[in-house]
């Protein structure tokens, strides 16, 4: 698909069908996450994938909506500051690193006719119990991840007048 074309079709997903996802299109969303790029290629991130079925009780914990849990796959990204690029100032990169991989995971699956939708609020420490989180290891977001069952809305966005600096 075209990149723009991609760009438009993709929106927040927050309701799912609950027919699978096949092994090959989880694979290759988590490719796309691993080719993500990362500051000085630290790769300071992990990956979860976690099969929704049986666990939406405990899933709900993390995040309280209905569609949380509902498709057949959530994917959660976390950083690793430990294993960060840290810029001169101190600044660490492995949020902004976990960010790209999501959005890797994003738009492929958007590719592939995928549903997803950012989630960052979220119980962090529900988070860590439920998925046995070790220390060091932050969730940063989560997507579902699975066919749609709702539509696109318009998108409502500033101009990009309103977002140009003049530097
Ligand atoms: C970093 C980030 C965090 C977000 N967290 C949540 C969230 O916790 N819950 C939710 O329903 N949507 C969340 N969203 C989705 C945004 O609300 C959504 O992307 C935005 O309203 C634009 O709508 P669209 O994705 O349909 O274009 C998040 C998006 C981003 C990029």
């Amino acid at each position: 698909m075209d990149f723009q074309e991609l760009v438009a079709m993709r929106y927040s997903v927050r309701a799912y069908r609950p027919d699978p996802v096949s092994d090959a299109d989880l694979a290759k969303v988590l490719e796309a996450a691993r080719l993500a790029p990362t500051a000085a290629n630290k790769q300071p991130f992990r990956l979860l994938a976690i099969r929704t079925a049986g666990r939406s009780e405990e899933l709900q914990r993390i995040y309280h909506r209905p569609w949380f849990g509902a498709a057949p796959l959530l994917i959660g990204v976390c950083a690793v500051p430990s294993e960060g690029w840290v810029r001169k100032d101190g600044k660490n990169h492995a949020d902004i690193d976990a960010a790209i991989v999501m959005d890797h995971i994003v738009m492929q699956a958007t590719d592939l006719g995928l549903g997803t939708c950012w989630v960052c609020a979220f119980d962090v420490a529900a988070a860590r119990e439920v998925l046995h989180l070790p220390e060091g290891v932050e969730p940063i977001a989560f997507t579902p991840l699975g066919r749609p069952a709702d539509e696109a809305k318009p998108k409502v966005r500033k101009a990009l007048a309103d977002l140009l600096l003049e530097g």
